[in-house]
């Protein structure tokens, strides 16, 4: 199977690999794996208080090429979003902007997965109640 470019990219130079602060209230930490395949993917943001804006966003991915760079492109786009706006971020956006194969879908959701994780558990550090979503992956 060929990988687009745009994963080829991502894979050979992925953005924002790392950690942040776990334990700060400021950063949530979605971990999540993938049944189809056991890749994991950790995904962290970090969130300014008084605008509830993205200011960081890190993550590490143990998987495949279309799983990095489907959390690389999200580190990305979260940059800057709101957390309200990077809760609409859908993984057929990543598809389509990775040009993933029908395969490789499982890949995207993982990253959906990851971003909504990460939120949850920012808003229940932060006394506010985890949102339900539906599972994807
Ligand atoms: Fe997970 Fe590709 S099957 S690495
Ligand atoms: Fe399983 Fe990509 S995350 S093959």
């Amino acid at each position: 199977m060929a990988y687009s470019e745009k994963v080829i990219d991502h894979y050979s130079n992925p953005k924002n690999v790392g950690t942040l602060d776990k334990a700060s209230k400021n950063v949530g930490t979605g971990l999540v794996g993938a049944p189809e395949c056991g890749d994991v993917m950790r995904l962290q943001i970090q969130v300014d208080d008084a605008t509830g804006v993205i200011t960081d966003a890190k993550f590490k991915t143990f998987g495949c090429g279309s799983a990095i760079a489907s959390s690389s492109l999200a580190t990305e786009w979260l940059k800057g979003k709101t957390v309200d706006q990077a809760m609409a971020i859908d993984n057929m956006d990543l598809v389509e902007e990775l040009n993933l194969p029908p395969v490789k879908i499982h890949c995207s959701v993982l990253a959906e997965d990851a971003i909504k994780a990460a939120i949850n558990d920012y808003r229940v550090k932060n006394g506010l109640e985890a949102l339900v979503f539906e599972e994807k992956g």
